[in-house]
């Protein structure tokens, strides 16, 4: 029988580390319960003694979020480790995931500490843990450039001293898929079922899913990752590749896992929309173009039959197979048909709201496909205390012989405020009125992309941006069928984050 191993999800701790990731607490809350109908196993929910605004995310998804384990992350510290509680307490399944680096490197100039030192660190910390919550988690940080024999006597202790999952991670993404078997398996040699061992893998050399994999195949029963991949410098292993790798290959690994894997798609757009990242084309399971088959040859071989080109249905993982579009005159019956196809799940209230944006965008384009129903669902992932300004209208003279100006019209709780600016473009100018109605100057714009969401002339524009203010960085994202209008909503969008970050502090 095949063995069902753990998907413990950490886009919202490990994921939100990646620079210009950082969600509010509302988003996080939104992008939790999207987790538990994905069905992961354990949600990592954050940090909680970083700030006051990570307690608030995690304590919020621990008094909401039903289904998966609520986990908290500590250092090997008391006070870390009673706050992490304090933000769980509310959860009715609940985890400390407490950690401490092992790694000669780490000891010496991070910790400044012995082998003994940390060995008494990790047991006192896991024991403080145990007498709070029974369901414990004890990482080695930089574990894969350790000692092995000194890793083991330290999992050896955490265990003893009461952890329940064992967690080995590759902090640096410096392991290879061989080596990090190995390290798995006398590991698991060592500890045997006393604990479930678990695999948390970076992706600096790009090997974060193969040696998660090598982990699990190794004995490994839980894996750790992140939504579209995202995570500390080049992300964690990603969810959706790693699920999809298990579900495809079943005939190499034997094991089967909770995912609904049809909520796939919905999930990775919402985290992209939320966080304002967009997705690499060609980025497997998810990107626009994995499906997609350009080729003669290939095209040819697809419409004979299919698997000659394709390993997977894009239906498998959410996408649109079928994509029949909808118009200006579909109901709101044939609308809920199409999101329950699409497995989105809403509230009454919420889908007047989803209503009204497709009645929208139907009135400019005449077919509305599934990927742009998608795109306007995740964007309402972006939640009310990020809508401090919203957009009222926008409109552009651009042209060849023309100097480019805007005017937009923004609202403020129940005020209208209104600005024109000329600028080097529509888009330019667009921006420059923005900043002359909210009064914030010195932004630096870092990123700016609009993508298509489907093909032809009618296509809804996806707009992704990055500014920074200072030494810090915010992303944001905006949908609409007028390129302008979507990048001044993501504009817009990132203003608001700012504004509402520097508000709680
Ligand atoms: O990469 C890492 O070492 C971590 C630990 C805190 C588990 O994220
Ligand atoms: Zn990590």
């Amino acid at each position: 029988m095949a063995r069902r191993i753990l998907i413990f999800d950490t886009t919202l701790r490990d994921g939100e580390q990646s620079p210009g990731a950082s969600m509010s607490a509302s988003d996080k809350l939104v992008f939790a319960k999207q987790l538990a109908s994905l069905g992961v196993d354990i949600i990592e929910a954050g940090f909680p003694v970083s700030s006051p605004e990570q307690f608030d995310g995690v304590n919020r998804i621990a008094r909401e979020v039903e289904g998966p384990i609520i986990a908290a992350l500590a250092r090997a510290v008391e006070e870390d480790i009673r706050i992490a509680y304090e933000a769980i307490k509310p959860a009715k399944r609940k985890r400390i995931h407490t950690f401490i680096a092992t790694s000669p490197i780490h000891m010496e100039y991070k910790l400044k500490k012995t082998p003994a030192e940390v060995i008494d660190l990790a047991k006192r910390a896991v024991s403080y843990a145990k007498s709070l919550t029974d369901d414990v988690e004890f990482s080695a940080e930089d574990a894969t450039r350790s000692d092995l024999n000194f890793l083991k006597e330290v999992f050896l202790c955490a265990v003893e001293a009461g952890a329940t999952t064992i967690n080995i991670p590759d902090t640096v993404g410096y392991t290879t898929p061989d080596e990090f078997y190995n390290i798995v398996k006398e590991i698991k040699e060592a500890i045997g079922d006393r604990a479930v061992i678990s695999v948390h893998c970076h992706n600096d050399l790009g090997l974060a899913v193969a040696n998660s994999l090598m982990g699990l195949q190794a004995g490994a029963g839980q894996v750790e990752v992140c939504v579209n991949g995202i995570g500390e410098r080049a992300g964690n292993a990603a969810l959706e590749e790693v699920v999809m790798a298990i579900n495809v290959r079943k005939d190499i690994y034997d094991f089967e896992c909770g995912v609904n894997t049809k909520e796939i798609y919905k999930t990775s757009k919402m985290l992209s929309s939320i966080i304002g990242f967009p997705i690499a084309y060609t980025k497997p399971i998810i990107g626009r173009n994995v499906f997609a088959h350009e080729s003669g040859i290939h095209q040819d071989g697809v419409l004979k039959y299919k698997q000659t080109y394709e390993i997977m249905k894009p239906e498998d993982v959410g996408r649109s197979g079928s994509d029949i579009v909808l118009g200006r005159h579909s109901g709101r019956h044939a609308l809920k048909a199409k999101l329950r196809d699409l497995g989105i799940s809403y509230d009454e209230d919420m889908f007047e709201e989803i209503y009204k944006k497709f009645l929208q965008i139907a009135d400019k384009k005449k077919n509305v496909h599934e990927e742009d129903l998608i795109a306007l669902f995740a964007d309402m992932g972006i939640q009310e205390d990020k809508m401090i300004y919203i957009l009222k209208n926008v409109q552009i003279i651009a042209g060849d012989n023309t100097i480019p100006t805007a005017t937009v019209c923004i609202e403020k709780g129940k005020k209208e405020y209104v600005e024109s600016s000329v600028g080097n473009g529509p888009i330019d100018a667009a921006f420059k009125a923005i900043e002359k109605i909210i009064g914030i100057y010195g932004m630096t714009l870092e990123e700016f992309s609009i993508n298509a969401v489907t093909s032809g002339k009618d296509a809804i524009g996806e707009a992704n941006i990055a500014i920074s203010i200072g030494n810090e960085r915010y992303n944001g994202h905006g949908v609409d069928t007028d390129i302008v209008v979507a990048a001044v909503k993501a504009y817009l969008n990132t203003i608001n984050k700012f504004i509402y970050r520097n508000s709680l502090n």
